[in-house]
């Protein structure tokens, strides 16, 4: 018995010092500061994951503006200085953003690589994305999506709202089921064209519902995926995702119409510059899926939360409402939901543009994430300089910026007009230290892997508020409920959740 215990413990002892030899890094001159964490492999990964911006805060306390971390299994260099943050963004020569960003999309959604240095494609990407969703694209995306929140809304039996009582539900079941159906049938299409049947309808309805169910179980483990574990072990997600998958193969979505560039384009593409084979190429529509509602999902929760919860950011909405539409000639009837306002009319909404972007500065957990092609020197915007190694990561974390009180005072406050200037336009100068910033609002990522789908995404937002604000009288079942903690577990990748759903009632206007 003793001898065996006696190996156990040269074996662990071995072990211990193998780990101590070859599995904690250590710093040589000219790097950052480095925190190895205590438990193989994770590093400080659970102490970061508890609450990313109180770690990052204490760290960078004791490092100053730049730190390394060993978080599973990899080294990310935190940058801290918001002054200098565009060597990171702007630092293409020595930073790759394809190698993450590809990675992270095969592990979560199981299509081929989309990178085409791995062989799958040759297909740009990212002008594939501006193209579809920016410039030109955008008119009919958001005539299309206005046409579908009314019908939603209004028209199905989704939320059946009345002039003579009201309705009680959650405000971000509410936003999930109105933005998901709206936002699904706007990039994908509807089976059913003109067809009225109510067959027909009731199939397209249940196709719909089938996806949102089957999206919000897979969503719900997606940032385990994203941390590297298998999708297998989760059996539910797994079948939810291929089932989402099945809904997109090609011969499915041949029969839909009005199916946005996006969606088409990226139908030709894997046809014509992929090697993939056909559930692959379904499995790239899921990720257009997921891009397209996991972050507007939460956002629009926050604005709606923020603007019914503040009268003064509700009176402010309101009121610039009205004066679009009475300068679009346009007239709310409920009977005839179909307003429509174009891209310019949408444009002069600030008020709206101010309440979404506060909405989301106090929401939004997005890690920015560059990887070192080689070994080179940052230079930051203090004159120092620091030796980065190749493969190692640099990450952004804006809630840092975001819940600066040196560059947004009462940064934990909800303020609808912070984004508004004196002349009660965008306001577009933010100080740190009297200094200008480049950077101080960064949601939707920065530079050239910044969300292709930013624009969209705000017009949905403020197209949904619009049309509540117009047809609905809304109000919060207890309106000193207080702001629901954010869901950290997804911290790092995008919007956060809250943690419980908020009760608001909402009717018909009875002035319509
Ligand atoms: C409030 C809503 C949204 C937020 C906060 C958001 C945020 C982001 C962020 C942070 C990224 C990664 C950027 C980076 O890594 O630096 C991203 C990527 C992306 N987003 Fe969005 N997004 C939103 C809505 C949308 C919508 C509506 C679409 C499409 C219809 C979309 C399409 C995409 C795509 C395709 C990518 C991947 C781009 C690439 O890898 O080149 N997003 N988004």
């Amino acid at each position: 018995m003793i001898s065996i215990a006696l190996i156990w413990a040269i074996v662990v002892g071995f072990c211990c010092l193998l780990w101590l030899a070859v599995g904690i890094r250590h710093r040589q001159p000219g790097e950052p500061a480095i925190e190895n964490g205590f438990i193989p492999y994770l590093g400080c990964a659970l102490q970061f994951g508890a609450n990313p911006l109180q770690f990052l805060r204490s760290r960078q306390k004791k490092y100053g503006h730049i730190f390394t971390c060993k978080i599973a299994g990899q080294y990310i260099h935190f940058l801290c200085d918001p002054f200098s943050y565009h060597s990171v963004i702007r630092q293409g020569r020595h930073l790759d953003w394809r190698k993450f960003h590809f990675a992270t999309s095969v592990k979560a959604f199981g299509h081929d690589s989309f990178d085409p240095r791995h062989g799958h494609t040759t297909e740009n990407l990212h002008q594939t994305f501006l193209k579809t969703l920016q410039g030109e694209a955008l008119p009919s995306l958001i005539e299309t999506m206005m046409g579908h929140l009314q019908d939603v809304m209004l028209r199905s039996d989704t939320l059946s709202p009345s002039k003579d009582h009201w309705e009680v539900d959650g405000i971000f079941a509410f936003c999930y089921k109105v933005m998901f159906e709206s936002g699904y049938l706007t990039l994908f299409g509807k089976e059913l064209g003109e067809d009225k049947c109510q067959a027909r309808q009731a199939a397209q309805k249940a196709l719909v519902l089938n996806a949102l169910e089957n999206f919000k179980e897979f969503d719900k483990i997606f940032p385990a995926l994203v941390a590297g574990l298998p999708i297998h072990v989760f059996k539910s997600a797994y079948s939810a995702r291929e089932n989402l998958a099945k809904t997109m193969h090609a011969e499915n979505l041949s029969k839909r119409e009005n199916v946005s560039d996006l969606i088409s384009m990226r139908m030709i593409l894997n046809d014509s510059l992929s090697t993939f084979n056909d559930v692959s190429k379904a499995r790239t529509h899921v990720a257009l899926l997921w891009a397209s509602q996991a972050n507007t999902l939460p956002a629009t929760f926050w604005s709606l939360f923020y603007m019914i919860r503040s009268p003064d950011a509700m009176k402010a909405a309101r009121k610039e409402v009205q004066k679009v539409l009475e300068n679009s000639g346009l007239t709310v009837d409920p009977s005839d939901p179909t307003l429509n306002l174009t891209r310019e009319q949408l444009d002069h909404t600030p008020v709206l543009d101010s309440i979404i972007k506060e909405a989301m500065r106090l929401s939004s957990a997005s890690m920015n994430v560059r990887v070192a092609k080689e070994d080179f020197l940052l230079h930051l915007d203090n004159q120092e300089a620091y030796h980065i190694r190749k493969d190692d990561v640099i990450a952004l974390y804006p809630p840092m910026l975001h819940y600066d009180p040196e560059i947004y005072e009462d940064p934990y406050e909800y303020k609808f007009d912070r984004f508004l200037d004196e002349k009660g336009q965008e306001k577009t100068t933010f100080y740190r230290s009297t200094r200008r910033l480049r950077y101080f609002y960064m949601p939707f990522g920065s530079g050239v892997t910044k969300c292709p789908g930013r624009f969209f995404a705000v017009y949905e937002i403020k197209q949904f508020l619009t049309l509540v604000l117009s047809y609905f009288d809304m109000e919060l079942l207890d309106p000193a409920i207080k702001v629901p903690p954010l869901d950290q577990s997804r911290a790092g990748l995008g919007i956060l959740q809250p943690t419980y759903d908020v009760d608001f009632r909402y009717k018909l206007k009875s002035n319509n």
